[in-house]
């Protein structure tokens, strides 16, 4: 999503924009040294740990750990996405977001707005048809007797499309433009093969005699329709097909409810059904979402995160849900840790959490107890493929856990989840390590000792100086050339220092909180945050110094990892490339 609005435009605006004036407007600041204080709006406390520092033009709490930028903030206390809250703050300062950034891909902004408006109205003719329509009846018997109540039906505005060919043509396609935007909306089917000469209407009602779950966005504009149909028949539901503004991919059924149900969302369900999702809310259970007939996406679960910190999959406990519950994992690993935690809620074979919750109540759902955490049904799903008894098997089990644990990011789990693998497949984790990346392995102690294991040790910490000095100070950068020769070093981190100095030097004018912007996306984003949210122990005037020392240091580094992968080269078999290569290593910093 950031990549749509040019980067430019962002630096810009975060520049413009301060970020304190931005927050004291929803969360009264007190100034505090050089920085600004509240209670944090994120997390309960008494004492105040939420900073915003203007040089920085970046909040962080101490407390909770939340942080960003004005960008971020609003996205996190009003709830927006990155799109809304950069044209928000862009509306304060009086600048234009550059055109393609608006609606979303594809769609032409003006081409978006209409079609909300003609999807509003068919959303608002559906629910007085389910009234008024002498046909209704059926649905609203239907309703009822699948348990539903008059105030969730309410809520979640279900409506009833009457049965006949041009129902919903003949009550909004009153002119030739609301046809074209009805059928840009997916809600019109076009004839084939009716010419223009006969007169007659060449559309049709893509939805007939179907109860019909309106789809909303996070901001609960209307962007699509399921309909299922009210007695047997196939499909059982019909959807909208894919328009500029609905893609099944991304949205979640119901994700807007539960937010206005819930100021801070401690999990949410993911459930099959719109059905699901309305009996779990009607039950109390307001935290649940649907995807739309698809398997769960990536983009899917960032939204997810945006919203919770726990996602919990819920399956049917038979074949088909353990296999659907697998992909879900698949899909979850690169996105764990950094306080993301998965879990999975088998339900008995033959429920789904519509009949369930009905029969039984919420109990389930709210009794954590009952949930699969992701690393048990990964080691048990493995662990059941192999015998665990044998070598062979447990040299089979690391070969299946291995491209499983390597997407997962550096952190507390991706750790434990090695170390698991490392007590049930019998393999130390020094050897495990290097396998799946990202992992920290003992060293045995005569290594240290012998300072072998320093260098790299060294290296990580020089890394991580170098990029939280830079971050606070962006145009240090500038000082740096070659910067992607750093990644030589072999350094975990290397690759990153090196593409965030190539950042800046295209972006000379980038301030702290605008370069972390930029990783907001990526998996680095959150630990970017974390280190710009550190105060520098460095006095100002000794950053410029320690920085290019680092630098320095990671360059000796590469320096000998090079020496050492030329010498096995004899001279004169170096090219031209390698013996330039090898001059510059030794040139000093501008
Ligand atoms: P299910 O077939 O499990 O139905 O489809 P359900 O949700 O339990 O429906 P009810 O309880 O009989 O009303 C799960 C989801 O898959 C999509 C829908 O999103 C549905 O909610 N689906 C299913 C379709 O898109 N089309 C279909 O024909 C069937
Ligand atoms: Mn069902």
């Amino acid at each position: 999503m950031a990549g749509r609005i040019p980067e430019s435009f962002i630096n810009d605006l975060l520049a413009r924009v301060d970020i304190v004036d931005v927050i004291d407007e929803r969360v009264p600041l007190k100034k505090a040294g050089r920085n600004f204080q509240a209670r944090c709006p994120f997390h309960e406390e008494r004492t105040p740990s939420f900073t915003v520092a203007p040089d920085k033009q970046f909040y962080y709490c101490f407390g909770c750990g939340a942080s960003g930028t004005a960008i971020g903030f609003l996205m996190e206390y009003d709830r927006l996405d990155f799109v809304e809250a950069v044209h928000d703050l862009a509306a304060r300062v009086g600048m234009t977001v550059p055109a393609e950034a608006g609606a979303g891909p594809g769609a032409k902004s003006g081409e978006a707005a209409r079609l909300y408006t003609v999807l509003e109205q068919a959303q608002q003719y559906y629910s007085r048809e389910l009234k008024d329509h002498p046909q209704s009846e059926r649905a609203k018997k239907y309703l009822k007797a699948r348990g539903l109540d008059g105030q969730t039906a309410a809520a979640f505005k279900l409506g009833y499309a009457p049965p006949g060919w041009d129902s919903l043509l003949k009550a909004l396609g009153t002119t030739p433009e609301a046809v074209r935007d009805l059928e840009a909306a997916g809600m019109l089917v076009p004839k084939e093969g009716t010419g223009a000469t006969t007169g007659q209407s060449r559309h049709y009602d893509r939805f007939r005699d179907r109860i019909m779950f309106p789809i909303h966005d996070h901001r609960g504009r209307v962007i699509g329709f399921g309909g299922r149909i009210l007695e047997q028949g196939e499909p059982k539901y019909l959807n909208s097909p894919e328009t500029p503004i609905f893609h099944k991919g991304r949205e979640l059924y119901g994700l807007f409810h539960a937010r206005k149900a819930n100021r801070q969302l401690e999990r949410l369900f993911v459930v099959e059904g719109y059905m699901d999702v309305i009996a779990l809310h009607q039950h109390g259970v307001t935290g649940a979402v649907a995807t739309l007939g698809t398997a769960t996406t990536r983009d899917h679960l960032e939204r997810l995160f945006r919203a919770t910190p726990e996602v919990v999959f819920c399956f049917d406990g038979d074949e088909a849900g353990r296999r659907a519950a697998w992909r879900a994992l698949e899909t979850s690993l690169p996105l764990l840790g950094e306080g993301h935690y998965v879990n999975f809620l088998f339900l008995p074979t033959g429920e789904d959490p519509d009949t369930l919750v009905r029969k039984e109540g919420a109990g389930m759902f709210e009794d954590p107890a009952r949930f699969t955490p992701l690393s048990d049904f990964l080691f048990d799903t493995l662990s059941a493929q192999v015998s665990l008894a044998t070598l062979d098997g447990r040299a089979r089990l690391v070969d299946l856990a291995k491209p499983l644990l390597s997407p997962v990011p550096s952190g507390a789990l991706k750790q434990m989840l090695a170390q698991r693998l490392s007590r049930l497949s019998d393999l130390d984790l020094r050897t495990l390590a290097p396998m799946v990346g990202g992992v920290r392995a003992p060293s045995p102690r005569n290594d240290a000792r012998k300072g072998r294991s320093t260098a790299p040790r060294e290296g990580r910490s020089l890394v991580r100086l170098a990029i939280t000095l830079l971050l606070h100070v962006p145009s240090l950068a500038l000082r740096v050339e070659r910067a992607e020769q750093l990644v030589r070093s072999g350094q975990g981190g290397a690759d990153l220092l090196a593409e965030l100095i190539a950042f800046v030097q295209s972006n000379p004018d980038v301030g702290s909180g605008a370069l972390v912007e930029h990783w907001r996306d990526r998996p680095e984003g959150r630990h970017l945050q974390k280190l710009l949210a550190q105060e520098l122990a460095t006095p100002a005037d000794g950053v410029e110094a320690e920085f290019l020392a680092a630098i320095a240091r990671l360059r000796d580094l590469v320096h000998k990892t090079m020496c050492a992968e030329l010498a096995r080269k004899p001279l004169k078999d170096l090219t031209e490339e390698e013996k330039s290569l090898l001059r510059q290593l030794s040139a000093p910093e501008k």
